[in-house]
């Protein structure tokens, strides 16, 4: 039988190649550890392999799966997100995709714990000035942020990162609200997007990005924003309208912004980079050492159950 190939776009580490290379496959690295393959690369790359390991800036579309063969049987997202996954082009071809949900749930909520922190009591604003050496002397007006005690957290997608989010910034004393219509769970109270942007102090987004959630928050949401509301974002940056973003906090209507996530990563709107009041983070909400190996495990347990006619443990459905 001719030995099945697996491309893995980028180096996952000796845990997770290992056991890709244990189940018989042959193994196919990129080889530039410090850069993502480019398209024509990754067509290069996929060509005659019957697993792929991706990441999310690689689009994954019909035209790269008919590159790949029929034979190509699961595209392993190393991500909860599979944004960048075309799943029904997927589904039509037969093509498995699973991604890796669950393990880096507490790494991106502490994430987006740290940005509020960040942006409420102006850490980093304060960090860089000490750095420019200016003098400074204690004072009761010096540096005010403001207190996470008795502030609303308005969570937009109550699933798994929110609701990790929620027990976090119930720890901090944040009364926590929901975007949404279903029960409450965890006893949160749920309201329509509007009305919760309208009392929330802060805003954190935990949605997938699909159509229907591209520029989810734009000029009508900030403005119907609670006054000097901060918006918190770690999830997918299209969520976000960025142009708008940059006039809510232009114009004064926000406070600030913690964002790990950008509408067109790498790239960063430049009104966002001038600002002292958003704290800006290179999306790296499951960046934890351990987090990180979980997912490269995940993506090839569930890379290895299928060639080998088995159930991937996290499947992404249609
Ligand atoms: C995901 O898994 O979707 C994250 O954005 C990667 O950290």
């Amino acid at each position: 039988m001719k030995t099945r190939r697996v491309y893995v776009s980028s180096d996952l580490g000796p845990g997770a190649l290992g056991l890709l290379k244990e189940s018989g496959c042959e193994v196919v690295v990129h080889p530039d550890r410090d850069r993502p393959p480019s398209r024509s690369e990754l067509l290069d790359g996929v060509a005659g392999a019957s697993g792929i390991v991706t990441l999310l800036s690689e689009k994954m579309d019909g035209e790269l799966f008919d590159h790949a063969g029929p034979q190509l049987a699961v595209v392993s997202a190393v991500s909860v997100g599979t944004d960048n996954i075309d799943i029904e082009a997927a589904a039509r071809r037969g093509i498995t995709v699973t991604n890796t949900p669950d393990v880096l749930t507490a790494a991106t909520a502490d994430l987006a714990m740290g940005l509020i922190l960040a942006v409420n009591r102006r850490i980093v604003e304060a960090d860089a000035f000490l750095r420019r050496r200016e003098s400074w002397s204690w004072g009761p007006r010096f540096f005010l942020g403001r207190d996470l005690e008795g502030e609303v957290l308005g969570i937009v997608g109550y699933g798994r990162i929110g609701a990790a989010l929620a027990r976090r910034a119930r720890a901090f004393g944040m009364k926590i609200i929901a975007a949404g219509t279903g029960p409450a769970r965890d006893g949160v109270e749920r309201l329509p997007l509007q009305e919760m942007l309208s009392v929330a102090d802060v805003v954190s987004l935990h949605v997938p990005l699909t159509a229907e959630t591209r520029h989810l928050i734009g000029p009508r949401e900030f403005a119907s924003m609670k006054p000097r509301a901060v918006v918190i974002n770690t999830a997918r940056g299209p969520l976000i309208d960025e142009g708008a973003l940059v006039q809510a906090l232009d114009s004064g209507r926000l406070r600030g912004a913690g964002l790990d996530v950008y509408e067109q990563e790498p790239k960063i709107h430049p009104g966002l980079l001038v600002r002292d009041n958003v704290v800006l983070t290179p999306h790296i909400g499951s960046a934890g050492e351990q987090t990180r190996q979980r997912m490269a495990m995940l993506a090839a347990e569930n890379t290895v159950a299928v060639l080998t006619g088995g159930d991937p443990k996290t499947p992404v459905a249609c």
